[in-house]
């Protein structure tokens, strides 16, 4: 029984198969220097830049991070994994296609730790509902107000409408507004 809801957990947060690379997004700008890098690959894992190989860190199976440091340009990052590969191109700098910027979620470098942890030898979130770790840093009031009138029982999935690990959308949404409301109403 707990095997498999160990199994369950681990199925919740790398479920969907093949390589992923969440930051920083496809094309988009980042600025030149360090780029922090975040994705999921199960098997085994390469990563590389511009062709080259990049030492990966991976506090559990199936986590992908590593720290690089670019200089102007463009660049692409290629990870490899069990089901495949996935390319991701950004450009370093301030212009290039009409890109927008990447700003990293929690911006400032915050440690995986403040949302994260291992349980089980397995990456899963440090608290069995989002809405607290978000509300350390997310005013609580402000989110009915926001969100009206649902609360963080109804939108406990934070994920589902927000890209957690940063983007270069506006609030960090996954697809337009009234697309995500009609993941519940029609
Ligand atoms: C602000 C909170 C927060 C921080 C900080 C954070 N994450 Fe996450 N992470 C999440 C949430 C929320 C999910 C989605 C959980 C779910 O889908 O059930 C997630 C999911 C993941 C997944 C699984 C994604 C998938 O779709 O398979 C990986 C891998 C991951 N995070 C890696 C990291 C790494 C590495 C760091 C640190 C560099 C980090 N995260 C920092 C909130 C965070
Ligand atoms: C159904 C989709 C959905 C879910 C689920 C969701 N949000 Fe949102 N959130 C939105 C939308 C849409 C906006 C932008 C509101 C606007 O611009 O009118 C937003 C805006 C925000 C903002 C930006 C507020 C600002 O300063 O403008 C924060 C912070 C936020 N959400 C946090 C959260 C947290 C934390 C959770 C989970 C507990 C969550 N959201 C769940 C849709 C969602
Ligand atoms: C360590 C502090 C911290 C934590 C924890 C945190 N955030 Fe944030 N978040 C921030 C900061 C700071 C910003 C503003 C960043 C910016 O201006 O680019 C932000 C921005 C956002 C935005 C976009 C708002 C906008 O104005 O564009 C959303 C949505 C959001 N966070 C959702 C979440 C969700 C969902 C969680 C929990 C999974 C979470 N945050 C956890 C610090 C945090
Ligand atoms: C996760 C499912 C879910 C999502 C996504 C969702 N809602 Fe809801 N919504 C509900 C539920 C459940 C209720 C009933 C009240 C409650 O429990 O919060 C509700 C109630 C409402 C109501 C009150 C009137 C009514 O129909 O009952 C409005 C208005 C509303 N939602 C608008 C939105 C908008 C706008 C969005 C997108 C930003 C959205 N909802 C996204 C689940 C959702």
């Amino acid at each position: 029984m707990v095997a498999l809801l160990v199994l369950l957990q681990l199925g919740m947060l790398l479920g969907q198969d093949g390589p992923a690379l969440f930051a920083p997004a496809h094309e988009s700008l980042m600025a030149p220097g360090a780029v922090r890098i975040i994705g999921r690959a199960t098997g085994k894992a390469a990563l590389t830049l511009d062709g080259k190989p990049v030492t990966v860190a991976s506090p559990a199976p199936g986590v992908v991070m590593a720290e690089v440091k670019v200089t102007e340009g463009l660049h692409e990052l290629v990870l490899t994994g069990d089901g495949g590969e996935t390319k991701v191109s950004f450009f370093a700098g301030k212009e290039h296609n009409g890109w927008k910027m990447f700003r990293p979620h929690p911006p400032g470098g915050v440690g995986c730790d403040t949302c994260h942890a291992v349980k089980n030898g397995e990456w899963a979130m440090k608290r069995a509902t989002l809405a607290p770790l978000c509300h350390t840093c997310h005013n609580a009031e402000q989110f009915t107000k926001i969100h009206a009138p649902h609360n963080t029982g109804t939108l406990v999935d934070c994920q589902n409408c927000h890209f957690q690990h940063g983007s270069a959308a506006k609030t960090h949404l996954r697809m337009e507004k009234a697309v995500a409301c009609k993941q519940c109403h029609s």
